[in-house]
């Protein structure tokens, strides 16, 4: 969602603000903004649409200040305009806002019966107005700022200044991440680590209902119940040339090229050291304790669950559910106390996927994660969290980070596999040497990337496009989908093969290709005769399989991507590369934002 960045600095700060922003911009683009203090007085710089317009704006308008916050906002309440953009300002006081205020209403009216009147349509507008009314009162702007804290219902990271107040900046977290940087005599907030990194690598995350007072020399936080709180600063290993694009076009692209590499990392966190068996990251598991897992993600993550579902069930032995989180949470699910609860998530802060976990706290008898950020909300939030090793991800479509999800969803299958009894050592060696050749037959598919484009061309035209799969690969004919409409705007639709004639095939004809996901496993044939299906009627099918799927099944067929062959059990890691390859291309050659899709955001951190 959105992005908050502060800095108390010694040097002009609305390059650096600028920076910062650009880091975060993943997290939303309809409007970006800064305000300073200079001189004391409060000045502001807002544009719409992304960040460029903002940094234009600066080299015919610039703003001068040593202290500022800045916003790159994805629109919650109110159009993407400038009056909406943050940061928000009344008189004395400016703010930016990661969230929603749930009480803004009964706020404004408050507000509007006392004289203070909003000017804007959004829920942030309140907390200037509150702030402003304080001060107004009499109240110094730190109390000034808790007071209005003590006010507001919802999630927020907010990042307060003042008129007059060159050295001080109030922060609060509620529900929304944030990050406080410690430099050399200066001072910075973040809504994550990365945001701060050209600037420094110490860091103290904020808790939740925490509230910091920072100067360009200290830092105080206080609880949620206002005592003085001890958080420890972290050192952090941010490699920020992950953050670049590394001379690919998009950092899809070199997302999506640097997955070999990833995946191969990790591998190693979670084998042993022949290389034999599973080794947890970060911890020991006992799948004998639970007779059920409860699986629960939005989006890819959910995606990734559906794969390990399979897995869990056909490995382990073990039932699986899996659930929507926006679902789950208001579902009043039963979690047996003997079931495992387990939470997927690149960012670690799908506030969807946080409710669940919450629900879950108390219910089961394990709280899981599989998180690409160690630091987030969910995996402190975690009783295991397990790392994915991907990497910072910035393109908006997820890639790398799924692959790896699926990885480690694997790795914990076997693990279960292995302990509950439904695999001997053997067996489980044989699906690690599996393993251990997936980063290499990975790499094989991406030279496919030339032949993928050719497809990917000829499906650009299209106004509709179907992707099919069965078993494990159905949850994978969802993600292609997912990724084809989120980045080119096709409208796609992933289902299950054998559904097909149960509806969807009314929608075959000679303009709608459909791409069959179909690795030679134990149900090749059945999705071959559903494809039979398709041609029979018109359909333009693009078939994606090994060599000796194509073989036996790319007469008639329109396009046919070949595969390298691979065990069955990890062809819907393997098989994620064409559909992002596939979705990448098409956007291209359609000429969309790759990275920034229109109204999406990386991060959603509101429900
Ligand atoms: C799609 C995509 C989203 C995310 C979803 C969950 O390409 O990226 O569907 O998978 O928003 O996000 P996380 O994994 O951060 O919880």
């Amino acid at each position: 969602m959105c992005g908050i960045v502060g800095v108390l600095g010694t040097h002009e700060v609305a390059p650096i603000i600028v920076e910062a922003l650009k880091r975060l911009e993943y997290r939303g683009y309809d409007s970006a903004g800064i305000a300073t203090v200079n001189n004391g007085e409060l000045d502001r710089r807002r544009a719409v649409g992304k960040l460029v317009n903002l940094s234009d704006l600066l080299v015919h308008d610039p703003l001068a200040g040593k202290s500022g916050i800045g916003h790159t906002r994805w629109a919650t309440h109110g159009a993407p305009s400038v009056v909406n953009a943050h940061p928000h300002q009344s008189g004395p006081v400016a703010v930016v806002h990661n969230g929603i205020i749930e009480n803004f209403k009964e706020l404004r009216a408050e507000l509007a019966a006392d004289g203070y009147v909003s000017e804007t349509e959004t829920d942030t507008e309140t907390v200037v107005l509150l702030a402003r009314r304080f001060l107004e009162q009499g109240l110094a702007p730190r109390d000034a700022a808790e007071q209005t804290i003590a006010m507001l219902d919802g999630a927020f990271a907010l990042c307060f200044l003042f008129h007059g107040e060159e050295d001080l900046m109030i922060a609060a977290r509620k529900g929304s991440p944030l990050a406080i940087g410690h430099g050399d005599g200066e001072m910075y907030v973040g809504s994550d680590a990365i945001a701060l990194a050209p600037m420094t690598n110490r860091v103290t995350y904020l808790e939740e209902g925490d509230r910091a007072v920072l100067t360009r020399t200290s830092l105080e936080i206080y609880d949620a119940n206002g005592q003085l709180a001890n958080r420890a600063a972290k050192t952090l290993a941010l490699d920020e040339a992950r953050i670049e694009k590394a001379g690919h076009k998009h950092f899809m692209a070199k997302e999506i090229a640097e997955q070999p590499i990833v995946l191969a990392d990790a591998l190693k966190a979670y084998s042993t050291a022949d290389g034999k068996g599973i080794e947890l990251p970060n911890g020991t598991l006992d799948f004998t304790k639970c007779d059920r897992i409860t699986m629960v993600a939005c989006g890819t993550a959910n995606l990734a669950c559906q794969v390990a579902k399979y897995w869990f069930e056909q490995i382990a032995g073990l039932p699986v559910d899996v659930d929507i989180a926006s679902e789950f949470r208001y579902r009043k699910p039963v979690i047996s106390d003997k079931s495992y609860a387990l939470f997927v998530s690149q960012s670690g802060e799908t506030a969807d996927t946080l409710a669940a976990l919450r629900y879950a706290k108390d219910r089961a008898a394990m709280i899981l994660s599989v998180v690409n950020v160690p630091e987030s909300s969910i995996a402190r939030e975690s009783d295991l969290a397990l790392p994915i090793m991907a990497g910072v991800e910035v393109g908006v479509a997820s890639t790398k980070a799924f692959t790896c999800q699926l990885l480690a969803l694997a790795a914990l299958a076997l693990k279960a596999g292995h302990q509950r009894g439904h695999l001997d050592d053997a067996a489980l060696a044989a699906h690690m040497a599996d393993l251990n050749l997936l980063p290499g037959i990975l790499n094989q598919s991406l030279a496919l990337e030339k032949s993928i484009k050719r497809v990917a061309r000829k499906i650009a035209s299209a106004q509709d496009v179907l992707f099919l799969g069965r078993g494990p690969m159905y949850p994978l004919a969802l993600e292609g989908a997912l990724k084809l409409k989120e980045i080119s705007y096709i409208h796609a639709e992933g289902y299950a093969s054998g559904e097909l004639k149960h509806g969807p095939i009314a929608l075959i004809d000679k303009n709608v290709p459909v791409v069959v996901m179909a690795p030679t496993d134990e149900l090749f044939d059945k999705t071959i005769s559903n494809m039979q299906e398709v041609m029979a009627r018109g359909g333009k099918v693009v078939l994606i399989t090994d060599a000796e799927g194509a073989k036996e099944a790319s007469d008639g067929v329109w396009e046919t991507v070949v595969m390298p062959s691979i065990s069955p059990f990890l062809a819907p890691i393997l098989y994620a590369v064409p559909a992002q390859l596939l979705a990448y291309h098409t956007a291209v050659a359609k000429g969309t934002d790759v990275d920034q899709p229109r109204n999406l955001a990386k991060s959603v951190t509101v429900e």
